[in-house]
């Protein structure tokens, strides 16, 4: 399918979420990219993976953002990457979901374009950043650029839970139930309007090749 020049350009704000709490920023991050004219959020999401590998999901989950296809990142104008962390990483579900865009990486196709990435975390020390800067590394494979979030968010400088210069998090807490709170609702909201208007900007580099 290609995109007709038409169509309203987008950001793909793709994640995987077990507990909800990543599916919470990226909601905010979504809504963030939307308060920009011009511009929408595409929520997508990936299956669990399991040990039994062949098995496939029905294309619609049962509830919840649609499971995300190379034609969602093909057509994309920037690309949001959420993940609870596991172990200081991104979950495996959305690196299995990145080992399939061989053919996207070989063409090119995200060259040029904006990307960012957020997480969740049981725990404030729980590795928040190392997994950031571990999603950061494939996106930088694709040519992507990335787009952080910069200290003129004051919030930065004091909040008492999540929200990180290399993108926002969140702390979760050990029984994942602590809702955002108002420092990350904010920041999320502000790295979506950030990647939004990054998008727009930069639509031309990438229109052109
Ligand atoms: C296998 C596994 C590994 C995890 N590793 C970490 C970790 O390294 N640090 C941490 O603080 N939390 C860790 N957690 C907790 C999740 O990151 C945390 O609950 C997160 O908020 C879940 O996001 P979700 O609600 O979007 O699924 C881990 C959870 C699982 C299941």
């Amino acid at each position: 399918m290609t995109r007709s020049a038409s169509e309203t350009p987008y950001v793909l704000v793709l994640f995987y979420s077990r507990n909800g709490a990543t599916r919470e920023m990226a909601e905010q991050l979504a809504a963030g990219v939307e308060s920009i004219s011009g511009i929408a959020a595409r929520l997508r999401t990936v299956p669990p993976v399991s040990t039994t590998c062949e098995a496939v999901d029905p294309e619609i989950p049962a509830e919840g953002a649609v499971y995300a296809t190379l034609d969602d990142l093909r057509h994309c104008h920037g690309l949001a990457l959420g993940s609870p962390t596991r172990f200081g990483n991104m979950a495996s579900p959305l690196k299995y979901f990145l080992d399939t865009t061989s053919e996207l990486w070989m063409n090119g196709v995200l060259a040029d374009k904006p990307a960012t990435a957020f997480t969740s975390t049981a725990s404030l020390h729980g590795g928040q950043e190392a997994t950031l800067l571990t999603m950061m590394v494939p996106l930088l494979h694709h040519g992507m650029v990335y787009a952080g979030v910069p200290y003129r968010e004051t919030r930065l400088l004091t909040t008492q839970s999540g929200g990180t210069p290399y993108g926002t998090s969140h702390l979760a807490g050990a029984q994942a139930d602590r809702p955002l709170d108002d420092d990350e609702t904010a920041l999320s909201r502000a790295q979506g309007e950030r990647l939004g208007r990054l998008a727009l900007a930069m639509r031309s580099l990438h229109e052109a090749t």
